[in-house]
């Protein structure tokens, strides 16, 4: 919990270094006049496709409303349209962002204290935060090359059934994912399947990139699930507005409804929400209801611009970090097809100090990916962020992170990794 707090704070002490770290989306496409349009566009498709009257429509959106949300047959033809998802409305909960949607099923699978999560490790923090306010332990699985190793998740499995514990699901961002920008391979996801229906776990999928996973795009668990083993948790933050905090989940498992019957798993999580947020702004909803109908559904189409934009600037890192750090000098990254993230690995020790050392006296801001580890790893590696970057500022960025990596290679003796005669930068190795 303190990570984010911890970057923030970095962000505003030192306010002219160049920052690879905020995960937020690039605001170029931020326009206040879109929020009216979008808002008229909804409660014009209310009155006219839905024939609702005037006031029927306008307490729609100004009252206290549904528990589930009142978009939530947009988003299940968003997501017919853009992800091949063919899933009833009913099972859709509208939620303030995705990360009210990770905390009402954690909540929800939190019955005893058996019950444990896994998470593919790194971790997005939002779920590692919501699980611990929902109680629930977060056992961590490698990622191993693909995004997920399938041996590890299944010695994790046994080892936690073997102490008694009950694993409920493993979150995962199989496109893009934040922090690590991996994608998994269209087998793996196959597989991972397979493994949860046979070990009898949920699948949770967090999908907010997935617009930007590339042209290519692989088809998300959900829209290969056949037995209902995936929880898709959604969010409209990266693709139309994060100030409207809206998400949603899709649960249309069948779960006991407490009197020997069965109820909607989206059901349940109503319930949960209506005990913490009520109901999703429907003011902010009709925003997001009006953008899905400007464009037929599809966020693909509403984020063309968006998604080259994001597409240059990796481009562009990459081709930075190509010129600065030539092969063999202990310095590697990986090659996201897309999204928002990539990682550095490198030989110096990547801690809290090192990054206020790389803010202050190097003028660049990353995010140390220690912070994504449940547990410890990631000491050596770092994400960079590029979906706020400027060309502008981009070479400025780079070229004092490869100074401050420079001066660490140089420090060595007191580089616990460099110290051990690990691979280090060297003198020639320095930029310019
Ligand atoms: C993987 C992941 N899940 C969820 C969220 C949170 O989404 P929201 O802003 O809709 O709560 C983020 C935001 O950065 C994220 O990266």
């Amino acid at each position: 919990m303190t990570s984010m707090n911890l970057l923030n704070e970095i962000s505003i002490r030192y306010p002219e270094a160049v920052s690879f770290a905020a995960g937020r989306p690039a605001e170029q496409y931020f326009e206040l006049a879109a929020v009216h349009r979008h808002l008229d566009r909804y409660v014009e498709h209310l009155r006219t496709e839905r024939g609702l009257t005037e006031e029927a429509a306008r307490r729609l959106v100004l009252q206290y409303g549904r528990t589930k949300g009142i978009i939530h047959d947009l988003i299940a033809a968003h997501l017919a349209v853009d992800e091949g998802i063919a899933v009833p409305a009913e099972s859709i909960v509208v939620t303030v962002g995705c990360q009210e949607a990770m905390f009402l099923v954690l909540r929800a699978l939190r019955c005893g204290p058996e019950d444990v999560v896994l998470a593919v490790s790194p971790t997005y923090v939002g779920l590692t935060g919501a699980a611990l306010l929902a109680d629930l332990p977060v056992l961590a699985v490698a990622d191993g090359p693909d995004g997920v190793d399938l041996a590890d998740l299944r010695r994790r499995l046994a080892a936690a059934r073997a102490e008694g514990l009950r694993p409920r699901a493993l979150y995962l961002v199989p496109d893009v994912a934040n922090p690590s920008g991996a994608s998994l391979p269209l087998e793996l996801r196959r597989e991972l399947l397979e493994l949860a229906a046979e070990e009898d776990f949920l699948l949770l999928e967090d999908n907010p990139y997935g617009v930007f996973a590339g042209d290519e795009r692989l088809p998300s668990l959900k829209a290969l699930d056949t037995g209902r083993r995936v929880v898709h948790l959604g969010s409209f933050a990266k693709t139309a507005l994060p100030g409207a905090r809206v998400g949603y989940v899709v649960a249309d498992q069948l779960v006991a409804d407490g009197r020997g019957g069965t109820a909607l798993f989206a059901d349940l999580l109503g319930m949960v929400k209506s005990m913490t947020t009520v109901n999703t702004s429907p003011i902010a909803q009709a925003v997001i209801g009006g953008a899905l109908l400007e464009h037929g559904h599809s966020l693909r189409a509403a984020n063309t611009g968006a998604a080259a934009l994001y597409r240059r600037n990796l481009a562009l890192v990459l081709e930075g970090l190509a010129r600065r750090f030539p092969p063999g000098g202990g310095v590697t990254w990986n090659e996201p097809r897309g999204g928002f993230f990539l990682v550095l690995t490198v030989p110096c020790v990547v801690d809290d100090a090192l990054l206020e050392r790389s803010a202050s006296e190097y003028g660049v801001i990353w995010t140390p990916m220690s912070h994504f580890y449940p547990g410890a790893g990631g000491e050596h590696r770092l994400r960079l962020s590029v979906s706020q970057v400027d060309p502008a500022t981009l070479d400025r960025g780079l070229d004092g992170l490869a100074a401050l990596l420079a001066a660490e290679g140089l420090r060595g003796s007191d580089n616990a990794v460099l110290g051990r005669g690990g691979p280090g930068l060297t003198r020639g190795q320095l930029p310019g």
